[in-house]
């Protein structure tokens, strides 16, 4: 099976410039959902992870079926205002826009080891801070999982010294 045939690509959206890469076909067919997961959970094996952490809102969708798959917890990182207990903050760039994410204090307990998921990595903007907030808890950070890259952002620049799996890249 390949997964790039089940990934859409909407030119000019949300804005001019911008070629969006659209997972919904992929998780719209079984097959390819569980094989993608399927991909995440053996790397994370290998990484002995204690903890997924995804990011708002599409980290949810990749990074929940792995920490079940597991049968490890997931903490999501929320956009500010959506966490109703405690939390903390970072602000971060987009490659279209900004905004300030945030994860409840007690969501990692310090030494857990975490792995990070999202569908996407683009400029890095989103991973930096992701990793940021895990690292303010005290989580080690043992890798970064995504099913696509899109090479020209270069987000991985921003994340040097960090593990990453990435299924596609484009
Ligand atoms: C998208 C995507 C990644 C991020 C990647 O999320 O799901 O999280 O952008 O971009 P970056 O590498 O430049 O940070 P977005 O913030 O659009 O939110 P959404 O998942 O709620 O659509
Ligand atoms: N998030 C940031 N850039 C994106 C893109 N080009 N396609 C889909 N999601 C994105």
């Amino acid at each position: 099976m390949n997964l790039k045939d089940y990934i859409a690509s909407i030119p000019n959206y949300p804005v001019e410039g911008v070629t969006f890469r659209d997972i919904s076909p992929l998780m719209g067919d079984g097959d390819a959902y569980r094989e993608a997961t399927k991909q995440i959970v053996d790397y994370a094996k290998e990484k002995k992870v204690d903890m997924v952490v995804g990011p708002e809102a599409r980290g949810f969708i990749i990074g929940c079926p792995v920490a079940y798959e597991l049968g490890i917890g997931f903490a999501p990182a929320r956009k500010k205002g959506k966490l109703p207990r405690e939390t903390i903050e970072v602000d971060y760039g987009l490659e279209y826009g900004s905004d300030i994410l945030t994860l409840h204090k007690d969501a990692i307990k310090p030494g857990q080891r975490v792995l990070i998921c999202d569908d996407l990595l683009a400029t890095g903007g989103t991973i930096e801070a992701t990793i940021e907030l895990i690292e303010k808890l005290g989580g080690i950070v043992v890798g970064c999982a995504f099913l696509i890259e899109l090479m020209d952002l270069n987000g991985r620049a921003k994340i040097e010294g960090y593990d990453i799996l990435r299924l596609m890249e484009f």
